[in-house]
């Protein structure tokens, strides 16, 4: 039997493809959501559909390369029209948390050139608050113990991500540590506490940055919530 997980991102993907039209500049977002809207736009493609795309990690860029989606640089622009990615956790105002991937520093570079961000995920991401995913943070290396240290005391259990025995390295060659506060009232308020620590590349909250979040059941239901 089909993951239903799996349909309920397969769904929503195919519904937010819809938003990509000829002529545009497009995020290719990261994770296993994203993944079927990068198929989709290689599907359409393959059809004739001209786009130029940029990808916020280096397993989207491969794909989008096996796909023959053509890939531009930042320097050829100034911003892009349409995002397409997932999320770890999605609140009632559109809050996220991203970065379950590891990608999130690029996914937020990508979001912010953004005109309009289009998350996809399967409909038990959706919650009334965020904070039972635990919060990635992207740490520089060097003195890390320190940033830890720092994370620690706003109140969370920060866990070195680690991945065969070793710590996780992201794309950015950096760590990331999965920041468990449990329920958080002020995602933005902590949002700005979290950025504050030097040492912290990226956190993994996306606040007030999706232009729509639409949701996949694994029935075939679609739900479409729009900023207001
Ligand atoms: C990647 O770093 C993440 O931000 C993903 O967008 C997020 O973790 C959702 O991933 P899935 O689509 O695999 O659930």
């Amino acid at each position: 039997m089909e993951n239903p997980a799996v349909s309920g991102k397969k769904i929503a993907a195919g519904k937010a493809i819809e938003y990509i039209k000829d002529g545009m500049t497009v995020g290719l977002g990261t994770g296993s959501t994203a993944y079927w809207a990068i198929q989709g736009i290689g599907e359409m493609v393959k059809k004739g559909l001209s786009i130029r795309a940029i990808a916020t990690s280096v397993q989207s860029e491969d794909l989008a390369r096996e796909l023959n989606i053509p890939l531009v640089p930042f320097a050829e622009i100034d911003h892009l029209d349409v995002t397409i990615d997932g999320a770890d956790e999605v609140d009632q105002e559109l809050n996220l948390i991203k970065g379950g991937g590891g990608a999130l520093l690029r996914e937020k570079i990508v979001a912010q050139a953004t005109r309009f961000y289009v998350i996809i995920v399967d409909e038990s991401k959706l919650v009334r608050q965020l904070g039972a995913y635990p919060l990635p943070v992207e740490v520089t290396p060097f003195g890390w113990e320190l940033t830890e240290r720092r994370l620690r005391a706003l109140g969370c259990t920060p866990r070195m991500r680690m991945k065969d025995g070793a710590p996780f390295i992201t794309d950015n060659q950096q760590y990331i540590f999965d920041c468990s506060f449990g329920v958080i009232e002020d995602p933005a308020r902590l949002h700005r506490q979290v950025s504050e620590i030097t040492g912290v590349m990226e956190d993994g909250f996306f606040i007030g940055m999706a232009s729509v979040v639409i949701s996949g059941a694994p029935g075939g239901e679609i739900k479409i919530v729009k900023r207001g």
